[in-house]
């Protein structure tokens, strides 16, 4: 796993163009499993959570051909419907093939995802809806076994607006016989951009974005072209990165009303937020106000950005609060954060945060993906040097990370 090295106290400035949506690319490619003509999709993001969908992909007999950022995923008459542990322990968004396998060929058996540092993870939604639909699921040796030899159409309450959920029902109805309703089903701009998929698949899906998602099933799905939309999660990683430094940053390629929630609080804590077409300008303050956080699922703040805002409010003006509701243990990241001088207690899922002029670099250890994140803005905010070891989790989800902040002035290396 590589360490980053931070020399800390530059603020940011410049200008980054933010990729493609890691959560919206991850069951898109998956989709194109459902039919067995060429799709074309735009504007994936180079990282290794789509590199390991790709492998799982290819696995199943579904070539990917990748031109840049463009995925040409190709037709593919012969699938087999099978996901090893090798490849499902590596990426949790590999079950996301169940639903379109189980849909196209009748059979699916893959791997248990397994847990992660973050919390269990369980994807009993995810079956309880399959069984709906008619599904028979058997688990044996650590593999799911999905049978139908049609899927039916049928009105599906989820317990948990639960992401993957949705999209794995979403993906499954659309070759049902006759029409589904997800209930209380997640609203994530990345389910919107997965149905207008599917729908330009052929697919009958409306009120995405909504609780309540109905989808008319169709005989069969044709190929498609989509452009992924832009990544909330790393924009909002760079915008956080430049309040907390007192820097000034541009980000473009930017959907900001899919980041309202973090716009509002960055506000609050008195950080200048600019929105202009598909621009967003963050302009942070030498000294800004504590701010409450509480994670929920979309339109509420997002979980997979409070180790970031948690760094920030690290060194802000008064005590923040932070509730963490959707996964039971995200807070791994406060242990490191200590390490720098933060003065945080937690008990249970909520963090207590008072506020201390100044973090001391110090050696940190990264435990997942957007902990990591979290670490880099903390070493940018504090006082000498910071490093940050088993950052490779950052290779899941941020394309060329360091060298982007770099170009807007960080102090940072990567040692592999
Ligand atoms: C997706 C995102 C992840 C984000 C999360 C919440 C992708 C690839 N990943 O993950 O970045 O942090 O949404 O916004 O899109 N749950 C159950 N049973 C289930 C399914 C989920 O209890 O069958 C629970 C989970 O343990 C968790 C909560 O529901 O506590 C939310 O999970 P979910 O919305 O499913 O997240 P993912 O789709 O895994």
């Amino acid at each position: 796993m590589p360490t980053i090295e931070i020399k800390g106290k530059h603020p940011l400035f410049g200008t980054i163009a933010v990729q493609g949506s890691k959560n919206a690319a991850l069951p898109i490619l998956a989709a194109t499993l459902l039919c067995d003509d060429d799709c074309k999709v735009n504007n994936i993001p180079p990282i290794s959570d789509i590199s390991n969908m790709q492998i799982l992909l290819s696995a199943t007999g579904k070539q990917i051909k990748q031109q840049s950022q463009t995925y040409l995923c190709e037709a593919s008459k012969e699938i087999s419907p099978f996901a090893s542990y090798d490849i499902t322990n590596r990426l949790r968004a590999s079950f996301l093939v169940a639903g379109p396998l189980l849909a196209r060929e009748g059979y699916a058996e893959i791997a248990h995802p397994g847990g992660c540092p973050i919390g269990a993870r369980p994807i009993d939604l995810h079956l309880k809806g399959f069984s709906k639909l008619g599904a028979s699921i058997h688990t044996k040796n650590g593999y799911i076994s999905l049978k139908a030899n049609k899927l039916k159409g049928n009105k599906i309450y989820l317990d948990f607006p639960s992401v993957g959920a949705t999209e794995n029902l979403m993906m499954a109805a659309t070759l049902a016989k006759g029409t589904t309703l997800i209930e209380n089903a997640a609203a994530e701009p990345e389910i919107i951009d997965l149905a207008n998929f599917l729908n330009e698949m052929g697919a009958q899906i409306s009120d995405a974005g909504t609780d309540t998602i109905k989808i008319e099933g169709v005989s069969s799905l044709h190929g498609g072209e989509h452009t992924i939309i832009p990544d909330r999660i790393e924009a909002g990683t760079y915008m956080l990165a430049a309040a907390a430094t007192g820097g000034k940053v541009t980000l473009t390629n930017v959907m900001s009303e899919h980041l309202t929630p973090v716009i509002a609080k960055l506000k609050e804590t008195g950080t200048n937020v600019t929105m202009k077409d598909t621009t967003v300008t963050v302009e942070g303050k030498s000294s800004y106000r504590a701010v409450d956080i509480k994670t929920l699922p979309y339109p509420g703040f997002p979980t997979d950005l409070q180790a970031q805002f948690c760094a920030m409010l690290c060194c802000a003006k008064g005590t923040s609060i932070i509730t963490e509701t959707i996964f039971e243990n995200r807070f791994m990241h406060i242990g490191e954060f200590k390490r720098l001088g933060a003065k945080i207690t937690t008990e249970g899922r909520t963090a207590v945060i008072e506020g201390t002029p100044r973090l001391n670099g110090a050696q940190v250890c990264a435990s997942d993906l957007r902990a990591s994140a979290a670490l880099i803005i903390a070493g940018l905010m504090a006082e000498g040097t910071t490093t940050v070891s088993d950052s490779g989790h950052l290779l899941r989800g941020y394309h060329n990370i360091v060298e982007n902040f770099k170009s807007l002035g960080a102090q940072i290396e990567l040692f592999s």
